[in-house]
């Protein structure tokens, strides 16, 4: 039996964006930069940012009860809660955890998976690797981000391209002619972390003064390294994706890419051979949301309309890790 028949398929999707809107008009209060210089090298005119009080398991909960409404399941009906965040409330426990509290999932098991920006494909893979297992068979993948936690606000090469939000998915197990996840792949390298990353504050250098007078627990990224790379891996992982799935891009309908940067969506597209009408972009508004960018993308496509049953989607992304992952959907 073909993996699709036996597999998952996203049954309902939802999403949570903070009301709280920074433009870059206000970035340029902030750091010395400019509205002309964010939007040519990156495509981003605003950025969402969560209030203090509000953390990624709240948001990711709440995108979640979106995800579980539309695709008409309760609490009781997820047996498993799969979290991707860069920005977990705490290192003990899980967010998952936090999140099943919060959302009453009394029957189902919760874990964090870190796959950085890949986390949304990561994720539909361990979904569907669990359905496929028969270990479960209604999965929430949910992807919570407040990036603005871990940025460092002083530094104008970073500070810029993030933003807050949460996307997610509940991937239930299809029946045979139903839409489903046609073909996964996911791919790292951890020889390039430092390339992206967050050098201080875990069990290797905790936390004390002098990290934080460095700021050393803050994210630093080497942008134009990263930028190639990126490139590089989305294209191996759509070539992949579509591959495995006995496809071309002539049989997909939009594709999501990661949103890090409108330069790095562009030359994935035209890799891909897929013309831009056919890309689903949001980074303009949200900046990068790191894993909640894709699902939040497909959050909006499905509710407005633009993506629907049926719709055969490949999404693609690229992170810290380095991971890379792709999927084609058929939703
Ligand atoms: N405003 C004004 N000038 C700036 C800013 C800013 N916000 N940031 C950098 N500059 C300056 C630099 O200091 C540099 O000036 P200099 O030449 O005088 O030294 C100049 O602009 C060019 O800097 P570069 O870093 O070479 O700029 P580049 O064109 O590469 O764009 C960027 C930088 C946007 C970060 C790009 O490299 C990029 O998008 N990289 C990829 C990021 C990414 O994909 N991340 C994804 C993973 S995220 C995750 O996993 C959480």
């Amino acid at each position: 039996m073909r993996v699709a028949e036996r597999g998952g398929r996203i049954a309902g999707t939802g999403r949570h964006l903070p009301d709280r809107v920074v433009t870059n008009a206000e970035m340029e209060t902030i750091v010395e930069t400019s509205d002309e210089w964010i939007r040519t090298r990156t495509g981003i005119r605003e950025r969402r940012l969560a209030p203090e009080d509000v953390s990624a398991a709240d948001m990711g909960a709440e995108a979640a009860k979106r995800a579980m409404c539309e695709a008409n399941v309760s609490g009781d009906e997820i047996d498993l809660v799969l979290v991707s965040t860069a920005t977990p409330d705490r290192l003990l426990p899980s967010t998952a955890c936090d999140i099943q509290a919060i959302l009453g999932t009394r029957n189902a098991a919760a874990y964090d998976f870190a796959s950085a920006c890949s986390g949304f494909l990561y994720g539909l893979s361990l979904a569907q690797a669990h359905i496929v297992a028969e270990q479960a068979e209604t999965v929430l993948v949910i992807c919570t981000e407040k990036m603005s936690s871990i940025v460092d606000w002083g530094d104008r090469r970073t500070s810029v391209l993030f933003g807050d939000g949460a996307g997610a998915a509940v991937v239930r197990r299809s029946d045979p002619g139903e839409g489903g996840i046609l073909s996964s792949f996911m791919k790292s390298d951890g020889t390039l972390a430092e390339l992206l990353y967050r050098p201080a504050g875990g069990a290797r250098i905790p936390m004390d003064v002098a990290v934080l007078e460095e700021r050393s627990h803050l994210v630093k990224m080497a942008g134009p390294e990263v930028f190639r790379s990126a490139v590089r891996s989305m294209c191996e992982a759509a070539d992949e994706a579509l591959r495995r799935a006995a496809m071309t891009s002539e049989d997909i309908d939009f594709m999501i890419p990661h949103q890090a940067n409108m330069r790095i969506i562009d030359a994935t597209a035209k890799y891909a051979g897929i013309p831009m009408e056919k890309v689903i972009v949001n980074v303009d508004r949200y900046g990068n949301m790191s894993s909640a960018s894709v699902p939040v993308a497909l959050d909006e496509a499905r509710e407005s309309g633009v993506l629907g049953q049926g719709s055969v989607v490949l999404m693609v992304a690229f992170g810290a890790g380095f991971t890379w992952a792709a999927n084609v959907v058929r939703l």
